[in-house]
């Protein structure tokens, strides 16, 4: 289903995000059609998608039930006001996500992007305990190389130097433990790695220094994704959530990424068998088709705002386009495919294909690291001499005009995250076409 489409001749007037825009404008690599497992260019070729666009096609591109869903709710409702009115898709998509959720998060608070959700469920946290009459607990623990979106709170959580250091003093009060990754102890790690679970501990040592009584949360993502794949090592997860037990601080997992199926399960909290108090997720939720994000929160955490005069607004927090109807339209017809496809199941069973495709990459040139978990693969290449992040952005670019294929860099690290319909012979060829752009980058 090759499209033809025309390509703008002045790329100048776009500020593009997250993008080297220079290198972008002189020889951009264009999409401008897809399906399932694949992207067409404006000049008719057809790429293999690599990456879920972001890490958000989970369902594949364009899917039919996806597409026409998206078209119904534009011809039937357009738009509600979110706040004080709504409209009844907002509720099933609530209940459904719920459904999904592990223990008793049985609240859903809507959004649009993944920032969005996190500095929800950060205000959420401080609110909650304020709310309580523990005024005093405002720091927030985030985690070095933690990637948490581009709002204020995001970024002060998040561990990643670059995306902080331009943005001023950030939040106050924010703490961080450190990152799980030691090559010498973890390298070609399938699944999570056997080492890093001590580095839970550090909470304990944070607490120490602070004191319970000033501590709000901790954020982590339970595989941190944006920095090039990082399994939480085995028994980390519980180890926070049984220090965060005790001492009341809350949990939050930003399952942004995880969420929908790309660790295998409706979110990674149940692949680890753990209850945190508060979930982010957004991208799977439409399988990318149209924005949307949202907080799960637990019972308890719901209940302690419902207090008060009942004409009162429990929580002075929201957007105009929260719970938006074609984003309600979009999540509700992408479930019924997770469902009615398995795809979370089909996810779990690829996924020792998937590694062992993925770790016959290593011995290529360059190639010091590669990790897996769920379907994602994070393989870090050596730096060019002449300047970090080169051969990385050099793979992706060639990835795309030689091999047909998209990926993801993050400085010299390649990342995968394919649908999650994905073929067993389409992991070959996508590692097959790798291993090509490995060679060609040496
Ligand atoms: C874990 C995590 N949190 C938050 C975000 C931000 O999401 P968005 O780009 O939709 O704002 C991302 C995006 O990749 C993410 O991976």
């Amino acid at each position: 289903m090759a499209q033809v489409a025309t390509v703008p001749n002045d790329l100048e007037p776009y500020w593009m995000p997250f993008t080297a825009n220079r290198a972008f404008k002189a020889r951009p690599r264009f999409v401008s059609g897809a399906k399932d497992m694949h992207y067409f260019t404006p000049d008719g070729r057809k790429l293999l998608d690599g990456a879920a666009g972001l890490w958000c096609t989970n369902a594949g591109h364009n899917r039919d039930p996806i597409v026409k869903a998206i078209q119904a709710q534009a011809g039937q409702l357009d738009y509600a006001p979110a706040f004080q009115f709504s409209h009844p898709q907002a509720f099933e998509l609530a209940s459904r996500i719920a459904a999904l959720a592990p223990g008793d998060l049985d609240h859903v608070f809507f959004c649009n992007s993944g920032s969005e959700a996190v500095d929800t469920a950060l205000k959420i946290a401080l609110a909650y305990h304020n709310v309580r009459g523990n005024a005093s607990r405002v720091r927030m623990i985030g985690r070095e190389r933690g990637y948490h979106g581009v709002g204020f709170g995001g970024i002060a959580v998040g561990g990643i130097v670059n995306n902080r250091k331009h943005f001023g003093a950030l939040l106050a009060g924010v703490h961080h433990l450190s990152h799980t990754y030691n090559r010498a102890e973890q390298a070609f790690s399938v699944g999570e790695p056997e080492w890093g679970a001590h580095l839970a501990d550090e909470l304990e040592r944070i607490v120490a220094l602070h004191d319970a009584s000033t501590i709000a949360a901790v954020i982590v993502e339970p595989m941190a994704g944006s920095t090039g794949v990082l399994a939480a090592p085995k028994g980390y997860l519980q180890k926070l959530r049984a220090i965060c037990d005790k001492y009341g601080i809350l949990l939050i997992f930003d399952e942004v990424i995880t969420g929908f199926g790309r660790l295998g399960y409706a979110f990674a909290a149940e692949r680890y068998g753990v209850v945190p108090d508060l979930i982010t997720f957004a991208k799977g939720i439409t399988s990318g088709s149209v924005p949307m994000g949202g907080v799960l929160a637990r019972k308890g955490i719901y209940d302690a705002f419902m207090q008060g005069p009942e004409h009162v607004v429990e929580l002075f927090h929201g957007y105009t386009y929260s719970a938006h109807p074609l984003a309600c339209a979009a999540g509700l017809a992408t479930l019924d495919l997770y469902r009615e496809e398995k795809l979370f199941e089909r996810a779990r069973a690829l996924e020792p294909k998937w590694s062992e495709a993925a770790m016959a990459l290593k011995g290529l040139p360059n190639v010091l690291d590669i990790r897996t978990i769920g379907l994602t693969v994070g393989i870090d290449l050596a730096s060019k001499p002449d300047g970090v992040g080169k051969r990385g952005f050099e793979a992706m670019d060639r990835a795309f005009h030689e091999q047909d294929m998209t990926i993801r860099a993050v400085g010299d690290t390649l990342a995968l995250s394919p649908p999650l319909i994905v073929s067993e012979a389409q992991i070959d060829e996508m590692f097959g076409k790798l291993a090509k752009v490995i060679k060609a980058v040496a």
